[in-house]
Parts: structure tokens; C-alpha cells; sequence
């Protein structure tokens, strides 16, 4: 299966589908009381991102099937993602007015419902895992974990962290790849384990799957820090040219455009050959991975 084939655009469609109906089913109704507060959960949520962390752990969990179902465990992710874009733009932080195509959550909702938004969705995260997976607790706990640890101290906020920090601090290759691990690649791996810990597959996956997640997770933002410098808003539904204007530490600040692409292409290609290393059905997984390399927006 190849990124560009048919096949491959009918099981991303059919994946999407299903992660489109698992949030709106698994998150509390815009009108619930605090109305404010569930709209704006609900406004980022379903403003159309790309939704490939949870993409990503319905392809791992395709790796060695089950009977347990991984569409929680892929919104829960998306929910913690939400949570860090809402957040991630606040005026404290990146203070960017644009997201997923629409006005960003504090400029529609204000910063104080914004704020709360983000801390409800990064606990509900938690609590669908809870209960989605409470018949098999060892499962549960495991992806509590795995969900966890990305999104903690030392990895998603320690990212965030020196990223912000790091306007003002030293540029150095060894703080862009720190910050790069952690704020993003940390939650991708996750949303790799996540697929595969509701799989069949045993630990010797588990450790592949997070070495293909640091690799895809890296050349992530290596291309969306490209993207930042060659895309356009409309694209991107998102402001560009943001990184330069806060003074961020990126890899084409660093590097340089051609040396960015090159290093994306390599990351995507030490991604796509460690599939080959596991034995069960990788070929959505591969050809997704794929496609990452080739993304515009
Ligand atoms: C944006 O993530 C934040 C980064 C880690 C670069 P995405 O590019 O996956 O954003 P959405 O989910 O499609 O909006
Ligand atoms: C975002 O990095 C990482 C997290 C939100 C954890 P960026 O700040 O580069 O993401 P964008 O470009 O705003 O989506
Ligand atoms: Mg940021
Ligand atoms: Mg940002
Ligand atoms: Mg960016």
C-alpha cells in the first residue's frame, strides 16, 4: 500500500469517519452546564485539525488486531492534543489568533474560558480511558501511563518549557532537539503505544513503536517548523511566520531550509524502514508514515 493509492485514501476515510463520530460521542455536548466552557471544548475540538495522532493510533492498533477497541484511547489523545493547541496559543505563550482555520480559543471564547478549556480536556482525556477500558485494567493502566508520561513535566510541558524559554535563551542543535522530543514527538510516540497497547502485540512492539514515534514525531515538527517559513495562513489555518516573530529556536532557523527537508525525508524513511522490523500487518501504518513526509498542511 502506498501513501498516494486508493486504498490508502479509502482506510484513512473510513478511520476518519469513525474518529469524527468517537468525538462527538465521547465528549460532553456543547450546551452542558457550563455551556461556555463545553463550547469552547467542543469549538477547538471539531475546528478541523488533521486528526493524525489519533490516525495513527488506529493504524498501530491495525498492526496486531483485538477485540478491544482503540477509538477511545485515539480520542483521548486528541483531547490532550487540543488541550496543548489551546494553550499553546495563548497570549503567555505563542500568542497566535488563528487555529485549525478559525478564530484560536481565547480569541473567540476569551482567555479565562480558553484556559479552562484546555485543563478540561486534558482531564478528560484521562477519565475516557477510565472508563473506556475498565474491563481490562491492565490495558487501562498501560495507557494511562503511556498518556501520562508523554504529556508530563518532563517531556510535552518540559518541551513547551525551553520552547518558550528558549526565546530568550541559547540556540543550540542539542536545546532544538530537546524541545522538539519533547513537545512533540513525546505525544505522537504515545498515540503510537496507546494503538498498540490495545492490540495483540506484545512489548518487543511497544519498543518498536517508540522508536517510530520519536522518528515520525521529530520529522514532524522539523516539517512544520519548514511549513511555518514556505506556507501560506490559508493553508496552514494557522499564522505563519510565527516562529521567526517570537524568535523561536527551529530546525531551518539552525539548519537552513534544504538541510530541514533532508533531515524530515531521512527521519520519515528511518520511521517507515522500522515498520519492516515488526511482524504484524504494517502496511497502513507505513504508507501513513509516508504520507507525513508529503503533508502541506
Ligand atoms: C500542531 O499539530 C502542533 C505541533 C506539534 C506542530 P498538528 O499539525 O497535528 O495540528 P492539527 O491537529 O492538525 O490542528
Ligand atoms: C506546538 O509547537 C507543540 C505543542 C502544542 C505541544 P508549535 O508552537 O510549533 O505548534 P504550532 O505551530 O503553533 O501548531
Ligand atoms: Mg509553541
Ligand atoms: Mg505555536
Ligand atoms: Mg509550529
Amino acid at each position: 500500500m502506498t501513501h498516494d493509492s486508493p486504498e490508502f485514501h479509502g482506510q484513512m476515510s473510513h478511520y476518519l469517519a469513525r474518529i469524527e463520530t468517537a468525538i462527538a460521542q465521547l465528549t460532553p455536548a456543547p450546551d452542558t452546564r457550563p455551556a461556555p466552557l463545553h463550547a469552547a471544548m467542543r469549538y477547538s475540538l471539531a475546528a478541523g485539525g488533521k486528526r493524525l495522532r489519533p490516525m495513527l493510533c488506529l493504524a498501530a492498533h491495525a498492526i496486531f488486531p483485538s477485540a478491544i477497541d482503540p477509538l477511545p484511547a485515539a480520542v483521548a489523545v486528541e483531547c490532550l492534543h487540543t488541550y496543548t493547541l489551546i494553550h499553546d496559543d495563548l497570549p503567555c505563550m505563542d500568542n497566535a489568533d488563528l487555529r485549525r482555520g478559525h478564530p484560536s480559543c481565547h480569541k473567540q471564547f476569551g482567555e479565562t474560558i480558553a484556559l479552562l478549556a484546555g485543563d478540561a480536556l486534558l482531564t478528560h482525556a484521562f477519565l475516557l480511558l477510565a472508563d473506556a477500558y475498565r474491563a481490562t485494567p491492565e490495558i487501562a493502566v498501560a495507557l494511562v501511563h503511556d498518556l501520562a508520561e508523554a504529556a508530563g513535566s518532563q517531556k510535552l510541558i518540559g518541551g513547551q518549557v525551553e520552547d518558550t524559554i528558549g526565546e530568550q535563551g541559547e540556540i543550540t542543535p542539542e536545546r532544538l532537539d530537546y524541545i522538539h522530543r519533547n513537545k512533540t514527538a513525546a505525544l505522537i510516540t504515545a498515540a503510537i503505544t496507546m494503538g498498540v497497547r490495545t492490540g495483540s502485540g506484545g512489548t518487543d512492539v511497544i519498543e518498536k513503536a517508540r522508536e517510530i514515534g520519536l522518528n515520525i514525531g521529530l520529522s514532524f515538527q522539523v516539517i512544520d517548523d519548514i511549513l511555518d517559513v514556505t506556507s501560506d495562513a490559508t493553508t496552514m489555518g494557522k499564522p505563519v511566520r510565527a516562529d521567526q516573530d517570537n524568535g523561536k529556536i527551529t530546525y531551518p532557523r539552525l539548519h537552513g531550509l534544504g538541510a530541514s527537508l533532508n533531515h524530515a525525508r531521512c527521519l520519515v524513511d528511518k520511521a517507515v524502514a522500522l515498520c519492516q522490523e515488526i511482524g504484524g500487518d504494517t502496511a497502513f501504518l507505513a504508507a501513513l508514515l509516508r504520507s507525513m513526509e508529503h503533508r502541506i498542511r
